[in-house]
């Protein structure tokens, strides 16, 4: 094994480590540092992947369910699978899940254990900022996604240079860790978060990482003073990329 293969698999392992850590407080925490907002974005992100009304919707890195919840309740029409590889995570979120009709698979987001062309819509929630290899993971997005499929992805996004950016940067370092220790019970993992959103890549960024996994017709939109991001990309009917 290489030794870049290597750190990837320890990285993996420490996140993986992580959620499941935290898994007990996510939602809550979660409710917390967005002011209760999240819940808003992942029905934003629901809507447009459920847009066609029907069909085969996968969300990858679907941690507690957040935006699986919200992509049944939209459309009855469509099938749900929520796929995480952190069974703490799965667990948090699975009753409430299943009593709604979605189906549960454990997996890697860079190696889905599904045929290509398989769905409609694939959506990610803050997944992409933790995955050692975002490019694979968004090449392995658009090959299970059937020509004419959408990607949606939710992630936090690095303070630009206005105004506002000190009090977003110092929320971010000096506020979240805090929450994290009296909200979370975990300061270190509250910290990565925080940190790995400020070095994370600018939206510009991650839409011509989308454009080089294939996706075509790339839009985004900032959320709560451009903090939050929500991409989509839609797997072309013929590309150049298809073999
Ligand atoms: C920040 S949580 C987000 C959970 C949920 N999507 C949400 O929006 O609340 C990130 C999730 O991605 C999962 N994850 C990270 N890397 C992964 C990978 N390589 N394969 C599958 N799941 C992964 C973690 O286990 C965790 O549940």
């Amino acid at each position: 094994m290489k030794g870049s293969e290597r750190v990837n698999l320890d990285r993996a392992a420490s996140i993986r480590l992580m959620f499941g850590k935290i898994s007990h407080r996510y939602n809550l925490m979660n409710m917390v540092i967005t002011l209760g907002l999240e819940k808003k974005w992942k029905r934003y992100v629901a809507d447009i992947a459920t847009s066609s009304r029907k069909g085969l919707l996968l969300d990858v890195g679907s941690g507690t369910g957040g935006i699986s919840m919200e992509a049944i309740r939209m459309s009855r029409f469509f099938s749900v699978i929520s796929l995480d590889f952190s069974l703490p995570m799965m667990k948090m979120g699975r009753l409430r899940q299943r009593e709604a009709g979605v189906n549960l698979c454990s997996g890697d987001a860079l190696m889905l254990p599904f045929a290509d062309k398989t769905f409609d819509a694939v959506t990610s929630g803050y997944l992409i900022r933790n995955v050692s290899n975002p490019l694979a993971a968004f090449r392995e997005q658009y090959r299970v996604l059937k020509p004419g499929g959408k990607a949606v992805c939710l992630e936090t996004s690095p303070p630009g240079f206005t105004r506002l950016s000190p009090i977003i940067r110092w929320y971010l370092r000096s506020v979240i860790p805090l929450l994290g220790r009296a909200v979370g019970r975990d300061r270190d993992a509250y910290g990565y978060l925080a940190a790995t959103t400020e070095s994370f890549m600018r939206p510009d960024a991650l839409a011509s990482l989308m454009a080089e996994a294939g996706f075509e017709k790339i839009w985004y939109k900032g959320m709560m003073l451009d903090t939050q991001m929500i991409h989509v990309g839609i797997r072309p009917d013929c590309n150049k990329l298809d073999v």
